[in-house]
């Protein structure tokens, strides 16, 4: 059995994330979607408000699980006894830093491989900072937030 993490800061979980979700797990046995702290990041949604989101919009897809991490990703990674990470790739401006991280990890634990997997052309522009910055500023984000969660991003948007 082949289980595959996804991780990132998911605040909130898009469009082009679910893209890469859905794919995922079309591809492996499991997929975790795992949120992390980035340490770069100041998050609009809490740890809790981003794990709601993630649950009611992988509803459906049995072989989804969602979570979250402290601490490095490699050591989440083996202690879910897993040894693929999946990352989206948008546009040639995400390889150099997604090349560094995976080669990173590899470094870190040489038994686990970072998979990416192209994010589709409708989602290519597409990042969690820019939405809100659209929403924020009155631009319709309708098409790029799952209808799920759509209304609580926009009171969020709204209230900030
Ligand atoms: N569709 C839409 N947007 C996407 C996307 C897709 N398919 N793929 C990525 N994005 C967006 C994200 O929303 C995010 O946008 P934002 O910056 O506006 O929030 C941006 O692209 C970057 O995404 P990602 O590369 O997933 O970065 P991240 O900050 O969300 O997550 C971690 C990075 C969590 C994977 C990384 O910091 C990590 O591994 N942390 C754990 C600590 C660790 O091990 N550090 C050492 C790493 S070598």
């Amino acid at each position: 059995m082949i289980t595959a993490i996804y991780p990132g800061s998911f605040d909130p979980v898009t469009n082009g994330h679910l893209d890469i979700i859905k794919r995922s797990a079309k591809t492996f046995d499991k997929v975790i979607v795992a949120i992390a702290q980035n340490p770069n990041k100041t998050p609009m949604f809490t740890i809790e408000e981003r794990m709601d989101f993630l649950k009611r919009v992988i509803n459906g897809l049995p072989n989804v699980e969602v979570d979250h991490f402290d601490g490095l990703l490699v050591d989440y990674v083996k202690e879910k006894d897993a040894h693929v990470i999946i990352k989206g790739l948008r546009a040639i401006s995400d390889f150099e830093y997604e090349f560094q991280m995976a080669l990173m990890n590899r470094k870190l634990d040489s038994d686990i491989e970072t998979l990416f997997m192209m994010t589709s052309y409708k989602y290519s522009f597409l990042s969690s900072s820019m939405m809100k910055e659209v929403g924020k500023l009155g631009g319709c984000i309708a098409e790029l937030v799952p209808d799920a969660i759509l209304p609580d991003v926009l009171k969020r948007l709204k209230s900030v």
